[in-house]
């Protein structure tokens, strides 16, 4: 069995690296990894792929960033003639970017069966881009592996019940098998001369926060307003935008801004801070699994679970809100197993050798 993977951005690596790890226990199946070159960075993209000891994409497209129109294009052209070429018998897409729009189009066009892990998110708002992409995802996909019972429901009322599996979060898995590495092998709060649940962890890169200049400079002030210092690992959009709408002032020194992290750091940090304020998806589930609360800097949210237990809670962007359940937020006594038991990746595999067997 020919299992062509399509990554290109930074979550995207975190997930299949578990899924990789599994393939490589199989002899049955080839895995061919493309990468789409969406994140091109040195620190958004070749670091992930060392560190977690992804296997070397065979297909590097090199596509950069641009207008989603034509950044999705110009992936869509190159993933065909691939596909044209190896012929896989399963195409693997993850989550929701723009490479996984690309992958799942590029597929469905040459009747290829997709499987989409991380499926079944919605946030019910179509001005998201990453909305967009995952409902012609799950609707293209003939596997859809989901993070949660809620997420399957969301497929549910879609009319999509076929295919689909709960096999729980693929990032838990990832959290599961990493963390003690990488609070092992992390310096990152020494480096940063961080003392554990003394600071705050904060990142933003969604384009509704980054590109309104109301919005950021709102999170922004309320940032250099906490009672404790916040580490700013800065996304590259982000970075730009700041740059961009002069907002720079609003670095004070109580943000303490950093490079993209890597995976270890970045779980280390996580684990240690005494607050997580994003608007990541990744970051909101992972500041669950590592037990710290969190401010969700958005209006919406895919991970409706994580609300309902306490440990996440919707502030938006405005100041004096952020400032506010900043100072209120507490860590609930209980702490539910929402994502499963960390064995989604040995789940997917297993289901996908059946069902290919089957020729289901
Ligand atoms: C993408 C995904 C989002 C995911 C996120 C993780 C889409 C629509 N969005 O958003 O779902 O949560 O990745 O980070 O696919 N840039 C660099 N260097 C890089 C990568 C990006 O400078 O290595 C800059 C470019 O200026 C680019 C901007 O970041 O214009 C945004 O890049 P984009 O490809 O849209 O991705 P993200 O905003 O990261």
């Amino acid at each position: 069995m020919k299992i062509l993977t399509v990554v290109g951005a930074r979550p995207q690596f975190i997930k299949s690296a578990m899924i990789s790890k599994e393939i490589q226990k199989s002899e049955e199946i080839q895995e061919v990894v493309l990468h789409t070159g969406q994140h091109y960075d040195t620190n958004m993209s070749e670091v992930f792929f060392k560190q977690l000891q992804i296997p070397e994409p065979a297909y590097y497209l090199g596509v950069g960033s641009g207008p989603h129109g034509k950044q999705t294009a110009v992936m869509l052209t190159e993933i065909e003639a691939i596909m044209e070429a190896i012929q896989p018998d399963i195409v693997l897409v993850y989550g929701d970017t723009n490479s996984t729009l690309a992958g799942s189009l590029a597929a469905s066009k040459l009747h290829l069966p997709i499987a989409h892990i991380e499926s079944g998110l919605r946030s019910y708002n179509k001005k998201m881009p990453e909305e967009i992409n995952r409902l012609i995802t799950d609707h293209l996909s003939q596997w859809l592996f989901c993070p949660s019972a809620f997420a399957m429901e969301n497929l549910r009322k879609e009319g999509i019940t076929k295919g689909v599996y709960v096999t729980g979060d693929i990032m838990y898995d990832a959290v599961l098998h990493f963390k003690d590495i990488a609070l092992k092998e992390s310096t990152i709060l020494n480096d940063l001369e961080l003392s554990k649940k003394d600071y705050n962890l904060a990142t933003i890169h969604r384009a509704e926060n980054t590109d309104d200049p109301e919005k950021l400079s709102s999170i922004l002030k309320a940032l250099q307003q906490l009672e404790t210092p916040t580490v700013l690992p800065l996304h590259p959009r982000t970075k730009k935008k700041i740059e961009q709408f002069n907002l720079t002032p609003f670095l004070s020194s109580s943000i303490l801004v950093v490079e993209p992290l890597n995976y270890f750091d970045m779980l280390a940090i996580t684990s240690q801070a005494k607050l997580v304020l994003t608007d990541s998806g990744g970051l909101q589930k992972e500041a669950f699994m590592l037990e710290v609360p969190c401010l969700t800097l958005r209006e919406e949210t895919e991970w409706t679970e994580t609300i309902k237990t306490g440990w996440n809670q919707l502030v938006g962007t405005d100041t004096k809100k952020i400032i506010q359940f900043a100072t209120s937020i507490r860590a609930p006594k209980e702490h539910p197993p929402l994502f499963g038991t960390g064995k989604a990746a040995d789940e997917i595999i297993q289901i996908l050798k059946r069902c290919f067997e089957k020729k289901d």
